[in-house]
């Protein structure tokens, strides 16, 4: 196991897990002074490429956001989201793991768990690829969004899909929109940390999209809390742009490249 891995372990019951996903290298050189862990989301379905489901997302997609995002990330833990469709089976899962950590030289892999493909996290982690799994609402298996785990029964079998997720080797869980008390019960059930996205406080550590977190994403439930809103700033910028290069103001001399001609 890794230092980075098992710093994160490390800080189950301890302190707080800080995560964000990233895209690119200039995002990722600023979030990996703040955050422990940085994903490479399929979520850059919608947040990227303006698509409407993250089915749409291919390695090619994924390996060449990762290698961009892994040129800015030094110190925290870099996980990178296996596609739909990329981890069928475990021999496909692992020829497909293989390649998007050779390509990027990521830390780990995610991948959404549908209650039935516990033996792909097994045949990864076998063949040294640490996985981070993945419940409750997940895009690439549910399409329809609801909270997890809102009633015994549902919590139940959270519950027991998180603990053969642990046993089949992951090294921790996102728990995405899942009902406080159930989030807490897994919590507390798992050695490994849980990682809350909409789950409430009662995770070891918090996980968003970054752009939603920065307003720039233009989607916002109640789940997300805008830190900033740098639409409002980016909107001014290139205002004040437009209406410079309208009234000729920019470039000004003291953007010119050179003032005059040497000969
Ligand atoms: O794709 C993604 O960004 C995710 C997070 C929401 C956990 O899976």
């Amino acid at each position: 196991m890794s230092d980075k891995i098992k710093k994160i372990l490390l800080k189950k019951d301890k302190d707080k897990i800080v995560s964000l996903t990233a895209y690119s290298k200039s995002f990722a050189k600023i979030l990996d002074k703040h955050c422990d862990i940085i994903l490479v989301g399929d979520s850059m379905a919608n947040v990227l490429y303006g698509l409407n489901s993250t089915d749409e997302i291919t390695l090619t997609n994924i390996i060449e956001h990762g290698s961009s995002v892994r040129k800015g990330v030094k110190n925290s833990l870099l996980v990178i989201d296996m596609p739909k469709g990329s981890y069928n089976n475990p021999k496909q899962a692992k020829k497909n793991a293989q390649y998007i950590k050779k390509k990027t030289n990521c830390d780990a892999v995610k991948i959404e768990s549908n209650s039935k493909n516990f033996n792909i996290i097994r045949e990864l982690v076998k063949s040294k690829i640490p996985v981070m799994g993945h419940i409750g609402f997940t895009p690439q298996f549910k399409k329809k969004f609801k909270v997890e785990g809102n009633n015994k029964n549902e919590a139940n079998k959270l519950i027991n899909e998180a603990k053969l997720i642990e046993n089949a080797g992951a090294f921790a869980i996102v728990l995405e929109c899942i009902e406080p008390i159930a989030a807490q019960s897994i919590t507390e059930t798992l050695k490994i940390p849980t990682i809350g996205i909409g789950s409430s406080s009662y995770c070891d550590g918090q996980i968003l999209v970054t752009d939603d977190l920065l307003g720039l994403s233009g989607f916002y439930p109640k789940f997300i809390k805008k830190y900033a809103k740098l639409d409002v700033i980016i909107d001014k910028a290139v205002k004040k742009y437009s209406s410079e290069v309208k009234k000729k103001s920019f470039p000004s001399k003291k953007n010119f490249l050179y003032e005059k001609r040497t000969k």
